[in-house]
């Protein structure tokens, strides 16, 4: 009688034994902190960057704007938009405070990563895939499969939505996991769109527009894990990059490593206690005509203690074409990209390596 057992080579991941995965991927795929568990106590070469990779030309004079937003439902209103505005234009980085998510939430979120990355590897590797379309993996680097070099981060990422189908999938350790996630999710997802608002309002644009054209709007998370490191200064937990969708929200705790591009320097996003970090995705800079940039940054290691951060990133649901709005397109202003499905974009992204600015590059229009 022939066997309705799935073929062992099986890609889906919950589908293979650890023997499997084992089999089929090289040791590297088990991510920096299991090398580290190993007892690595040199940098294997793999993960040695570039010189102009790993350049530091820091700038400790400048600080990117911390915005309060406890005003910004209030009388205040005005002033904050205004200040957020400012702050997408000059920096496309900014700090926020008083932004509703609560210090036990933001706590919980953090506790329930660290643990997680501080399960065994082989309970970790019950999640790893490759397939950069998976809504729910563990893996290392960014495209383990193509990077030419190696970045010294293991991540979690996974998508929430619809969040009753989503939970199921997350990890079931440790095991208030799910339950914290659940919490952190609703709580960033509702501030993200109330910052949209506020940047739709900052462009001139109807308070609601991004909104609206977001529509079903896709939200992802990612703890990124970066363990101490023993040559920090030859490697990155993260090459420089811009973000490619609407708006992150990223929250790190207290080890730092965040680095903005800023007039060509790289400047720190210093930890404060309570604070979220947002930045600009690609998608806002073409919705925004290029008024607001999606800025390049990176993770750096170090190798006194290990790093944990969780980005939420909030877009446009994948079958959404994002353009210039026609508000801000004019004959003294054109637009200055054609427009792209957001889940194309994506592909053209993760079919290669995480390269800065190539894709929003394609779309440019011809200006001459
Ligand atoms: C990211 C990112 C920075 C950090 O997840 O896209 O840029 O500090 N993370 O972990
Ligand atoms: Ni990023």
């Amino acid at each position: 009688m022939a066997s309705t057992a799935l073929p062992p080579t099986s890609l889906n991941p919950y589908q293979q034994t650890h023997e499997e995965k084992e089999q089929q991927y090289p040791v590297h795929y088990r991510g920096v902190k299991d090398l580290v568990d190993n007892g690595s106590r040199t940098l294997p070469q793999i993960y040695v960057k570039p010189p102009d990779e790993r350049l530091v030309i820091n700038s400790d004079q400048q600080q990117i704007p911390l915005i309060d937003l406890s005003e910004l439902e209030g009388a205040g209103r005005s002033a904050t938009v205004e200040a957020i505005g400012r702050a997408c234009r000059d920096w496309g980085f900014f700090l926020v405070k008083n932004h509703g998510v609560s210090e036990s939430t933001m706590e919980n979120e953090m506790r329930v990563g660290r643990e997680f990355f501080h399960l065994p590897t082989e309970e970790k590797m019950r999640y790893f895939s490759t397939d950069h379309k998976s809504r729910m993996r563990y893996a290392t680097s960014f495209n383990v499969k193509e990077d030419k070099t190696l970045n010294w981060r293991d991540f979690l990422r996974y998508s929430c939505k619809p969040l009753e189908e989503m939970v199921p999938l997350w990890p079931d350790k440790p095991t208030d996991f799910r339950k914290e996630n659940a919490e952190y999710i609703r709580k960033i997802g509702d501030l993200a769109s109330i910052l949209l608002s506020a940047i739709s309002e900052s462009l001139g644009l109807p308070s609601e527009y991004i909104n609206e054209v977001y529509g079903d709007y896709s939200q992802y998370m990612a703890y990124n894990f970066y363990p101490a490191c023993p040559n920090p200064e030859q490697t990155l937990g993260l090459p420089g990059h811009s973000d490619p969708g609407g708006l992150t929200l990223l929250m790190q705790d207290d080890v730092g490593g965040l680095q903005v591009l800023h007039e060509d320097h790289w400047v720190v996003v210093r930890p404060v206690p309570n604070t979220l970090v947002i930045n600009l995705g690609d998608q806002l800079q073409i919705l925004s005509n290029d008024i607001y940039k999606s800025v390049e940054h990176r993770a750096v290691v170090n190798s006194n203690r290990e790093r944990i951060s969780v980005a939420t990133a909030y877009g446009p649901s994948m079958s959404t074409l994002i353009a210039p709005a026609p508000q801000l397109v004019n004959s003294s202003s054109p637009a200055v990209y054609k427009g792209c499905v957001y889940g194309d974009f994506l592909d053209s992204l993760e079919s290669g390596s995480l390269h800065k600015k190539s894709v929003l590059d394609c779309l440019k229009l011809d200006m001459s």
